[in-house]
């Protein structure tokens, strides 16, 4: 069996440990394994690379991907679909792995009306797809904020400000709330929940009130105050997917605060820092362990499907299941965000 691979979308940390993973569990089942280059873009100009055993050897700790990434999507390019089938029987594909979040994945899924046979495998630091209970790279990023605000603490606390932390989460808070339990963050803003200027400001206040002379907040890039029609958008981009370039809600809620306290309020947007770096321990073994699931599921035929984490299990979960809705923080946690008010 010939598998070809590629990764598409943002990166995220654990990306090389599954590529490795693909490979070397694949030569143990004589199944030979192609690179196609920069995501989608890849099978669309036919960019392959050989991925053999020397090719994956010593990436294992190595965040980002070898193979390069890339927002394309075949659907809006001239003769798209068309195109990325011709490389696939030039190359004599039997199966593709794509690596990546919703937008990487449903293409996959959109290509099996085309004959493509498929398998994704879930990565995103968002954590935001549906059917598992994590995706590759949701840990190391939690890595980074959890740094980030203990560092951002000590700071704080010597000079008597507010601090804020803006991180990435598009549409889900996973990043906000779990990120903001493990730093300590006094307030955490999510997607999921409108966020309210006065009430923040009370916070801030409650804790001065109580001797506290700063406050820490964490604040998803996707989270919407009150009364504001939207997301706030730094730059007016949009991706191939029709998604909008979000940031900047930091500032606007520290110009907000600046406006009535006399704290000194600062910001702070991790941005691309909590998305590179090496692989955290639990992304590496859920790389390895979707990696060779992904062979396992090639082999015994199965297609159109994801793998998934599902407690210590690895599933497959068909792609039609997984795509399509951003996976919210369940109502179930979200009683972490005022844990301590
Ligand atoms: O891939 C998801 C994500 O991490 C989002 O949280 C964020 O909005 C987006 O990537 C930004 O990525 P880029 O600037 O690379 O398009």
């Amino acid at each position: 069996m010939r598998v070809g691979v590629l990764t598409g979308g943002g990166d995220s940390p654990g990306i090389n440990a599954a590529l490795r993973s693909i490979v070397r569990f694949g030569a143990k089942n004589d199944v030979e394994v192609v690179g196609f280059l920069e995501g989608w873009r890849g099978p669309l100009e036919d960019l392959v690379q050989p991925m053999t055993l020397a090719d994956v050897s010593g990436i294992l700790h190595i965040g980002g991907t070898i193979l390069g990434s890339s927002r394309t999507n075949p659907f809006n390019e001239p003769g798209g679909p068309e195109r990325v089938i011709e490389t696939m029987h030039g190359n004599a594909i039997d199966c593709l792995i794509a690596i990546g979040g919703d937008d990487t994945m449903g293409v996959a899924h959109r290509l099996a009306d085309y004959g493509i046979r498929a398998i994704g495998i879930p990565q995103t630091i968002d954590n935001d797809i549906s059917g598992t209970d994590y995706s590759l790279g949701f840990f190391s990023a939690l890595e980074a904020i959890t740094d980030a605000l203990d560092r951002l603490h000590t700071t704080a606390a010597s000079h008597h400000r507010v601090l804020i932390l803006e991180v990435m989460g598009r549409d889900a808070g996973w990043l906000s709330l779990m990120g903001g339990v493990a730093g300590g963050a006094d307030v955490i803003l999510l997607p999921e929940e409108h966020f309210n200027v006065d009430s923040i400001y009370t916070q801030i206040k409650h804790r001065e009130s109580m001797k506290k002379r700063f406050s820490i907040v964490i604040v998803a890039e996707g989270a919407t105050p009150a009364g504001l029609s939207g997301q706030v958008v730094d730059e007016a981009e949009v991706d191939a997917f029709g998604h909008m370039r979000l940031g900047g809600v930091g500032q606007y809620l520290a110009n907000r605060l600046s406006e009535r306290m006399k704290m000194p309020v600062r910001v702070t947007n991790l941005a691309y820092l909590q998305r590179g770096g090496s692989p955290a321990p639990f992304d590496r073994i859920l790389a390895t362990r979707f990696g060779a699931a992904a062979i396992e599921f090639a082999l015994a035929g199965t297609f159109d499907v994801m793998t998934a984490l599902h407690g210590m299990k690895i599933e497959a979960v068909p792609l039609a299941d997984a795509l399509g809705t951003p996976r919210p923080v369940p109502e179930g946690l979200l009683y972490m965000v005022d844990l301590f008010d």
